[in-house]
């Protein structure tokens, strides 16, 4: 519990309860043919990343949390190709007393950490083709604005009063914590020193006067957002953790510093004595990106989704939205939450000097090949551990071997030497099994191979919406090791163009092998999308073709035209993903440590 009593608190007068009822709407959202909610249609969407901390260089960890908002935020846009219609913000968290600390360490004022580090997310970022439309720093002017303003509408509401805090705070973690989540363990001195249970961080102890937020009376509407919600945090698992941390008391919030001991940060308006908490400062960051305070904020807010890892669930699912209540607004439309990436089975840090920096990984892998890695293996719900064999035998099995090599046989010029999309023949493949006639050759695995594609869009859709992008990732893949299986069947090699009984079936299995593909490439945009693009481009696909409305997959199989047939393919005709030579002299190298 944290120190704060009733006697020690100052300035008490004028409390009052909030009323949270006007303003506290719930959107009710039903789901289209695709599992589109169908407000997405016409409502804009806003996707956001955690903003990172600038005390170090970026690393695989941080990269994935981005990955997988990019992912979600791409894969809305194929549901709603408008590039007005989505939002999608990542940036840096500067301020603060670990940013403050990490650049008096390092000899620098905090600003030319903060600039050299943010320079380095930046830039990853754009290496990793990461689309968002916004980059913020919470150094910004833009931000000081948005913080002060909804710092002055919790007080306007009379949710903040100056107390005296006594309490643990933990600097790495930005956090204040209750005696029992603190142990003691051996200090490099060898002596005992109190540090956080859960991230073994060093924790001091903290007395002084300060702002403070009124957390403990959001409890009930906070249990009442969740229960009314079930999907509000997302996978179930955390939901369900939010709703027992909500079982216990939940005590006021200190959010504020003195300036004498924090001085980066933004002062609290009126009184600069107070710099104002770093994760409330940071929050805010959601709402300056839209336009906060301006109106234009209210087109975005709250239809957004925010993409955290599990270690800040507590911030953004009991804080964030216990504030937002308190300054008026509604909580977020979904919360999304990812384990984390350990590395031999332990965390990532600095101190053990198993970092695995994202932009070597990059380089190895290439772009697409390693955000496949890292959205096919993480898995929201527990930890996953990183090696680089790891990575190669996927990225050789799945978009090399399985992906590369059916593009291949389906496109070669010994297969389709006019380099066209062949026709369709009803008659070799009927719409229903029981009409094969005798030209038909279709067999019942061929039927379940297309109705599996057919179903595609919309599994990979639902899995988007659970959060489970590996799922969405391991159902293509299924498919494309079933349409393997059908090229293998039907041995296309084998038939002969020149024959009147070949050359129709000939020209329909590979019909239906592209078009399996098609889909393929339309699904992988959001993970791969540059090995997307020239998989669709060597289809023969225009850009226009490429969103989930534009599928139509083997629209002559459902009596209906392609206009793919008789399309030239593409120009293109390298390998689509080369396989990762294991010779390379790193991975010889990682062999060996
Ligand atoms: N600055 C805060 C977030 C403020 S958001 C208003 C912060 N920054 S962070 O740089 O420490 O973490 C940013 C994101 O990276 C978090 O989602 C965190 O979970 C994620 N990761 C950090 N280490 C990670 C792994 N080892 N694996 C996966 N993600 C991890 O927290």
């Amino acid at each position: 519990m944290l120190r704060i009593s009733a006697l020690r608190l100052l300035g008490r007068r004028g409390a009052s309860r909030v009323s949270l009822s006007e303003d506290f709407s719930l959107r009710h959202y039903s789901s289209g043919p695709l599992g589109v909610r169908d407000d997405t249609r016409d409502s804009r969407a806003y996707f956001t990343t955690p903003i990172f901390y600038v005390n170090a260089a970026p690393h695989i960890g941080h990269l994935y949390s981005a990955l997988l908002a990019d992912a979600l935020c791409r894969h809305h846009r194929l549901r709603v190709p408008s590039d007005a219609a989505t939002g999608f913000s990542t940036g840096t968290d500067e301020h603060g007393l670990k940013i403050q600390q990490a650049a008096a360490a390092a000899g620098l004022a905090p600003s030319e950490l903060c600039d050299r580090v943010s320079a380095q997310f930046q830039q990853l970022f754009r290496e990793a083709d990461i689309s968002s439309t916004d980059f913020i720093r919470t150094t910004e002017a833009r931000h000081r604005i948005a913080v002060q303003h909804f710092w002055g509408m919790l007080k306007a509401r009379g949710l903040l009063y100056k107390g005296l805090y006594e309490g643990w705070y933990c600097a790495s973690d930005e956090c204040f914590l209750p005696e029992a989540k603190v142990t003691r363990q051996p200090g490099p001195s060898g002596d005992l020193c109190p540090v956080s249970l859960e991230s073994g961080h060093p924790v001091s102890w903290t007395k002084e006067e300060n702002y403070i937020f009124r957390l403990s009376q959001f409890r009930e509407p906070l249990q009442q957002w969740l229960r009314g919600d079930p999907q509000a945090i997302t996978p179930e698992p955390f939901h369900q953790t939010v709703l027992q941390w909500l079982e216990e008391e939940l005590p006021d919030l200190s959010v504020s510093r003195r300036s004498s001991h924090l001085h980066w940060g933004i002062p609290v308006p009126g009184d600069d004595s107070q710099t104002i908490y770093v994760w409330l400062d940071a929050l805010v960051n959601y709402l300056t990106v839209i336009g906060y305070p301006n109106t234009e904020f209210k087109s975005w807010w709250p239809n957004t989704s925010h993409i955290i890892g599990k270690d800040i669930l507590k911030f953004h699912a009991i804080y964030w939205p216990a504030l937002l209540l308190g300054a008026g607004m509604s909580p977020p439309y979904r919360i999304y939450v990812h384990s984390h990436w350990t590395v031999c089975g332990q965390k990532m840090s600095k101190s053990l000097g198993n970092v695995v920096d994202p932009r070597t990984c990059l380089d190895r892998y290439t772009v697409d090949g390693f955000r496949y890695f890292l959205l096919r293996q993480g898995v929201p719900s527990w930890d996953c551990d990183y090696y680089d064999e790891k990575v190669v035998k996927l990225l050789d099995s799945e978009l090399a071997d399985a992906l590369g090599g059916l593009l291949n046989r389906c496109t070669a010029n010994r297969i389709n030497p006019s380099g066209i999309y062949p026709a369709f023949c009803t008659t070799c493949f009927p719409s229903e099994p029981g009409l094969v006639g005798p030209s038909g050759r279709a067999q019942a695995e061929d039927y379940a191979l297309v109705s599996a594609v057919a179903t595609l869009p919309k599994q990979v859709a639902d899995h988007y919406d659970n959060f489970q992008i590996y799922k969405a990732l391991e159902a293509v893949s299924s498919c494309v090791r079933q349409t393997n299986g059908f090229v293998q069947r039907h041995a296309p090699w084998k038939l002969n163009w020149e024959s009147p009984v070949d050359a129709p079936w000939l020209g329909t299995v590979l019909h239906v092998a592209l078009e399996c593909l098609r889909v393929f490439g339309t699904l992988l945009q959001p993970v791969t999308p540059s090995l997307a693009d020239r998989l669709l481009s060597r289809l023969g696909v225009s850009s226009t073709e490429r969103s989930l409305g534009e599928l139509h997959f083997l629209s002559r199989f459902y009596g209906h035209p392609s206009p793919f047939e008789g399309r030239r393919l593409g120009p293109e005709t390298g390998v689509l993903f080369p396989r990762l030579d294991q010779s390379r002299s790193w991975l010889v190298k990682a062999h060996k440590t």
